[in-house]
């Protein structure tokens, strides 16, 4: 391997810039080139290369979003597109590739990887943490962060007039972000997409707290939970429960930004650090992670097919437990 090519894409997450900058420096510690493929797909099919050296990446471990920039790009994933892709990235010399993003990107990796037998690791990038391979996604930790400090702080108000807050967080088909931060800021309720909570049981919870004396609350709702999200929910609450009174709060994009977590740059490094030696190694068409506290490689087929039903059973049941 001469030249590695080293792009983001899908959504952004805190941690990729530490993890460019690892794969980066990784490369280069190692006598190999290493080229940033801009916005992603849309980059390789547009050849928006940049040559990076250790310079390149001063100063960006601190930084959320991706200096490389981000896209998700569907011309890529047709036959064609994946074509022209490819020819752009052999006419520059890239012989192999660290793409860091989620479940769209593996898939674009496995794709073009599997078609022209280019080396590809797989790095899991985003905050969703909704990838097989790997305990943590990168920017995960960071987001569910951002979300206590937010939960906190409507706490604060929720309290002091003794409201009911529906609070939706990101996560798409995943509970992770809403389970954790709903444990760690101590919600009264998490509704997740994995499993139906119905209004009726969330009414049921929500007034055995009032008579016990409880005189405000949190709901985090998970934007992929199956009630129609937290505005609908709040409206169906309201008809028949009306012992607080009820807000909404949706935190949407703020939760993608913001400096890395010491836990996600210190994943970004790793993981980044790791491919480039897996590559090294000859490793291919693999997905690298965290696992207990070891780097482990898993087939990207596998870690695409698999299913990845990640919320922790304890955290699921304490929920109710905790909050009485
Ligand atoms: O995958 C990351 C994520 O932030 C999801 O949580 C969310 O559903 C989606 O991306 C939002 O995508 P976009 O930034 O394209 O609106």
């Amino acid at each position: 391997i001469k030249k590695i090519g080293v792009f983001t894409s899908g959504g952004d997450a805190p941690g990729m810039n530490a993890c460019i900058r690892a794969v980066v420096r990784t490369a280069v510690f190692y006598g190999v080139e290493v080229v940033g493929i801009r916005r992603g797909y849309q980059g390789m099919l547009e050849s928006d290369f940049w040559d990076m050296d250790a310079r390149s990446v001063g100063n960006i471990i601190h930084l959320g979003g991706t200096i490389l920039k981000t896209a998700r790009c569907t011309e890529f994933m047709t036959d064609e597109g994946t074509e022209k892709a490819y020819n752009n990235l052999k006419e520059y010399g890239i012989d192999a590739l660290v793409a860091i993003g989620g479940d769209g990107t593996a898939r674009g990796a496995e794709r073009l990887s599997n078609r022209f037998k280019i080396p590809t690791i797989c790095i899991p990038g985003t905050i969703d943490n909704d990838l097989y391979g790997s305990d943590f996604t990168l920017g995960y930790d960071t987001a569910t962060n951002t979300v206590i400090e937010a939960i906190d702080k409507i706490r604060d108000t929720a309290a002091s007039h003794n409201r009911l807050f529906f609070i939706e967080v990101m996560g798409r088909d995943s509970g992770c972000i809403a389970l954790r931060s709903g444990i760690a800021g101590g919600a009264e309720a998490v509704l997740l997409p994995e499993r139906a909570t119905g209004v009726d049981e969330l009414i049921s919870k929500l007034s055995v707290d009032a008579k016990n004396k409880k005189t405000s609350s949190i709901v985090i709702v998970a934007e992929g939970d199956k009630s129609g999200g937290a505005y609908q929910l709040a409206e169906h609450v309201k008809e028949k429960f009306n012992f607080y009174d009820i807000k909404v709060t949706i935190l949407g994009h703020l939760q993608r930004g913001g400096s890395p977590s010491s836990f996600d740059r210190v994943l970004a490094s790793r993981l980044g650090f790791a491919a480039v030696k897996e590559l090294l190694n000859g490793k291919t068409r693999q997905m690298i992670g965290l696992r207990g506290n070891s780097i482990v490689l898993t087939p990207l087929e596998e870690a695409l097919n698999a299913s990845h039903f990640k919320l922790e059973d304890d955290l699921m049941e304490m929920v109710s437990v905790l909050s009485i």
